[in-house]
C-alpha cells in the first residue's frame, strides 16, 4: 500500500529520512480493526521520528515507521471513525496517559500516512454527526492534548482570563477555539502580525507579540512554546495560577524564577495528550457547540516533506492535514 515512511532516522537531517512509497498493508489481529485512511495531520512527534528520539530513542529495529499519530477515515463497514492516538498495555486500568507501557501510534504500531491502519478497537472511535473528515484528522492528538489542558489540568471556568502562548500552533489554535467555545477570555501572543490575525479571527479577545508584557496577570497560561517563552509565562500568570506545559517549539530548556513560583504559589502542571474518555468528552463538546476546528494548510499525502518542512521552519498558520485526495487548499 502507499506510506509515507522513515526507513531510518536521520538526527541533523530529518527531511531526508521520509520515504513516499510502499509499506505492506496491515492485517488487523483478533480485537483489532483496519481503517481506511481519508485524512491524517502532521505533528512534531514525526520530526522525532525522522530524528530517531522520543518512543523511538535506542530503538533502531522499530524502523522503518510509517508515520502520522492523528488521522481519521473508515471501517471496512463504512463506519466514519477518527482514531484515538494513545495505546499501551490492554491491562491498564484508570488514566491512558500515565501507563508505563503507554505509546502512541507511530512508536510501535504503524502510523496514518498510509492507505491503511491496523488499531485496537477502542482507539476508532465513531465520528459524530457534524465533523467532518479532514477536522477530525486532527482531533486525536492535537486537540485532545488541548482539551486536557484546559479542563482537566487547569480546571478553567468561564469568563477567567487566559494566555496562550504562540498564535499559530496546531494545539495554539485548538486551546483558543476551545477556551472561546467555553466562554474564556483569551490571549495569545504570536510572531507577526498575520498570526495575530489568526488568533484573533479564531476566538482570541487579544493579542500580543511574543516576549511583550501583558496589561494585567491571567488566571492560566498554556505553554508549548518551551524555551523562548516559559520565564514569559511564569512572569505573567497571577498569583495562586496555573502555567500548564506540554511541549517546546522552541528549545526544552527553561531557567524558572523560583522565587515567584513559591511567593506567589503558582502552580506549573505538566500535561500529555489525553484519556480515551477525555478524547470522547472533546467529540461531543466540538459537534454540540459547533466549533469548526481550524485547519492551516491542507496538502496531499505524497507531499508530507513540504508540510515537515514548512512545521520545521514555524511556516504554519494552524494544523496541517494530509488527504488522499486532491488538495483543496
Ligand atoms: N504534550 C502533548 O501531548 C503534545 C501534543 C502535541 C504537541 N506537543 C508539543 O507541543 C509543541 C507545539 O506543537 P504544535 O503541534 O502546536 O506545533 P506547531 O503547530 O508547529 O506550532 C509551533 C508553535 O510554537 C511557537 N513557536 C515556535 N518557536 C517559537 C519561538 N522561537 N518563539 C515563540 N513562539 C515559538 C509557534 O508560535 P507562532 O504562532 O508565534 O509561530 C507555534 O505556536 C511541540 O513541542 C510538540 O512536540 C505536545
Amino acid at each position: 500500500m502507499f506510506a509515507v515512511y522513515a526507513e531510518a532516522p536521520n538526527f541533523n537531517d530529518p527531511l531526508s529520512a521520509v520515504v513516499v512509497g510502499e509499506r505492506p498493508a496491515p492485517s488487523p489481529r483478533v480485537g483489532w480493526v483496519r481503517v481506511k485512511l481519508e485524512a491524517a495531520s502532521l505533528n512534531w512527534h514525526d520530526l522525532w521520528t525522522l530524528r530517531g528520539l522520543g518512543g523511538m530513542n535506542g530503538r533502531p529495529e522499530a524502523f522503518p515507521m510509517i508515520l502520522g499519530s492523528d488521522g481519521a477515515g473508515t471501517l471496512d463497514d463504512g463506519t466514519p471513525v477518527a482514531l484515538y492516538p494513545l495505546m499501551g498495555d490492554p491491562d491498564w486500568r484508570g488514566d491512558e496517559t500515565l501507563d508505563p507501557r503507554r505509546t502512541v501510534l507511530a512508536e510501535e504500531v504503524q502510523g496514518t500516512f498510509a492507505d491503511f491502519v491496523a488499531v485496537p478497537t477502542r482507539n476508532a472511535v465513531p465520528l459524530p454527526a457534524g465533523i467532518a473528515r479532514d477536522t477530525a484528522a486532527i482531533l486525536g492528538a492535537t486537540w485532545l492534548t488541548a482539551y486536557r489542558m484546559l479542563f482537566t489540568k487547569a480546571r478553567v471556568r468561564p469568563g477567567q482570563t487566559v494566555l496562550v502562548q504562540g498564535a499559530s500552533g496546531g494545539v495554539a489554535t485548538a486551546l483558543i477555539q476551545l477556551g472561546h467555545a467555553a466562554g474564556l477570555r483569551v490571549w495569545a501572543t504570536g510572531r507577526g502580525a498575520t498570526k495575530r490575525e489568526l488568533a484573533l479571527r479564531l476566538g482570541a479577545q487579544r493579542c500580543f507579540e511574543s516576549g511583550e508584557s501583558l496589561p494585567a496577570p491571567v488566571d492560566a497560561v498554556f505553554d508549548l512554546v518551551g524555551t523562548a517563552t516559559f520565564a514569559h509565562s511564569i512572569k505573567h500568570v497571577k498569583a495562586g495560577g496555573v502555567v500548564v506545559v506540554a511541549g517546546g517549539a522552541s528549545g526544552l530548556e527553561a531557567t524558572l524564577d523560583l522565587a515567584r513560583v513559591f511567593i506567589e504559589q503558582i502552580t506549573i502542571v505538566g500535561s500529555f495528550d489525553g484519556t480515551l474518555h477525555e478524547f470522547l468528552e472533546l467529540l461531543d463538546f466540538v459537534a454540540q457547540a459547533g466549533i469548526k476546528p481550524h485547519v492551516g494548510h491542507v496538502l496531499l499525502m505524497t507531499d508530507a516533506v513540504e508540510g515537515l518542512r514548512r512545521m520545521l521552519a514555524g511556516e504554519t498558520m494552524g494544523k496541517i492535514v494530509l488527504t488522499r485526495r486532491q488538495a483543496d487548499s
